[in-house]
């Protein structure tokens, strides 16, 4: 006695792929691809060097271009691995403050509506020169040398 004949695999009719096997070997191609970028991605980030590094002391660390630090602005970048504060001054300059609080170490913010550098933690202020204004913080902000070139907003590495 025999088997009954068993229908074809759509697989084995036609040649060319068929929508199962596109599925299939698609959603196969598509998650071994997204696994290569998951395990790839903090590799190269570890490895490529930061944003932009020039000069011959370590040098500068773009950290803004001029459109994204509009007058009255700023913002904690990360420059040599320490945050540092950048603001650009209702009088047009550009600063580079430690945003490293010199209290018990809390990262500062720019407080935009009072146009001061604040720490959240035990209210404490400084001016756009690092000075405190109020609060218990015993010493200013270190200061780091700010340039702008061509739109971009360079910090050095190490405080001047
Ligand atoms: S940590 Fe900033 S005021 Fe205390």
């Amino acid at each position: 006695m025999s088997k009954p004949a068993e229908p074809p695999d759509d697989d084995s009719q036609d040649p060319s792929v068929s929508r199962r096997g596109f599925l299939k070997y698609g959603l196969l191609g598509f998650s071994g691809l997204a696994t290569a970028a998951g395990v790839l991605t903090p590799i190269v980030a570890y490895l490529w060097p930061p944003r932009l590094s020039r000069g011959a002391t370590g040098g500068s660390v773009a950290v803004a271009s001029t459109v994204d630090l509009p007058l009255g602005q700023g913002g904690v970048f990360s420059v040599a691995n320490k945050p540092v504060i950048v603001i650009h001054t209702a009088g047009g300059d550009y600063v580079g403050l430690s945003a490293t609080c010199t209290h018990l170490g809390c990262i500062l913010f720019w407080n935009v509506e009072r146009q001061v550098i604040a720490c959240p933690c035990h209210e404490a202020y400084f001016n756009t020169a690092g000075a405190v204004i109020s609060g218990p913080p015993p010493a200013p902000l270190e200061v780091y040398r700010v340039q702008v070139e061509d739109d971009q907003i360079y910090v050095e590495g190490g405080q001047s």
